[in-house]
């Protein structure tokens, strides 16, 4: 197994913020919110909070599937945000979507305690994985439910290699590279459990869902 690289934290070259708010990340977000629902079948309601939103394309999707939610997305680069108008304008589920600047740990989701919490390709951004484990048990209500997709990180650098030449080779320069730092800088499944652990929360499940990808999912301690 190849050692973690950590890339750094929060995406704020604003070339690299726009190649990824106008890259086609249909397929994985619409495939975020499918899984999703598939491990919480029901209605979501009330305020949701996401995670690391960057431009907030998960954010709008998310918004879109139930439209009795709103989302609060969090995230610490101005760039993202800012390269994420473009979604927001005139997207039917915009007004139900509200993005706002802040930097993890210190910030906090507006209207917690959330019944629910979202995270998209945040976990392998962080230097210490404890921050977003800590943030969901901050910002969480008892019992909520709670949904992280990330990459993973494969045992070579040739599987490395593999993955950016399968998936990223027509991207533009700065997001191919950006894909494979984040293969680099991704935890492995055992590594997300033993963090689980140390957060307080082994009842989570982690599930290798593709050739790239993990979800971590489950409920927070306490009533529901
Ligand atoms: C790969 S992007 C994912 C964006 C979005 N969730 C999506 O799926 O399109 C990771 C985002 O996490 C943000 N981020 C990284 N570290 C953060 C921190 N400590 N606090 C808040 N946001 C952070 C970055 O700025 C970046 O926008």
């Amino acid at each position: 197994m190849i050692p973690r690289q950590p890339e750094p934290e929060l995406m704020l070259e604003p070339a690299q913020a726009r190649a990824y708010a106008e890259a086609d990340f249909a397929a994985p977000h619409e495939g975020f919110v499918d899984a999703f629902a598939e491990v919480f079948p029901g209605p979501v309601t009330g305020p949701v909070l996401d995670l690391g939103c960057g431009p907030g394309d998960v954010s709008l999707r998310f918004a879109a599937r139930y439209p009795d939610c709103e989302v609060d997305g969090l995230d610490g680069a101005p760039a993202m945000l800012a390269a994420g108008d473009a979604l927001m304008a005139g997207h039917p589920a915009a007004r139900r979507v509200h993005l706002a600047e802040g930097c993890l740990p210190a910030a906090r989701g507006p209207r917690a305690p959330y019944a629910t919490i979202i995270s998209n390709s945040l976990l392998h951004h962080l230097h210490d994985p404890a921050v977003l484990w800590q943030a969901i048990r901050r910002d969480g209500a008892p019992g909520a439910a709670v949904f992280v997709m990330d990459l993973r990180r494969p045992d070579s650098t040739e599987s490395v290699q593999a993955l950016v030449a399968q998936y990223a080779a027509d991207d533009p320069d700065v997001l191919r590279r950006d894909f494979e730092h984040s293969l680099h800088a991704a935890f492995t499944p055992e590594e997300v459990r033993a963090q689980l652990a140390a957060a307080g929360l082994d009842g989570f499940t982690v599930h290798v869902t593709s050739d790239r990808h993990m979800i971590i999912f489950g409920h927070l301690p306490g009533h529901r």
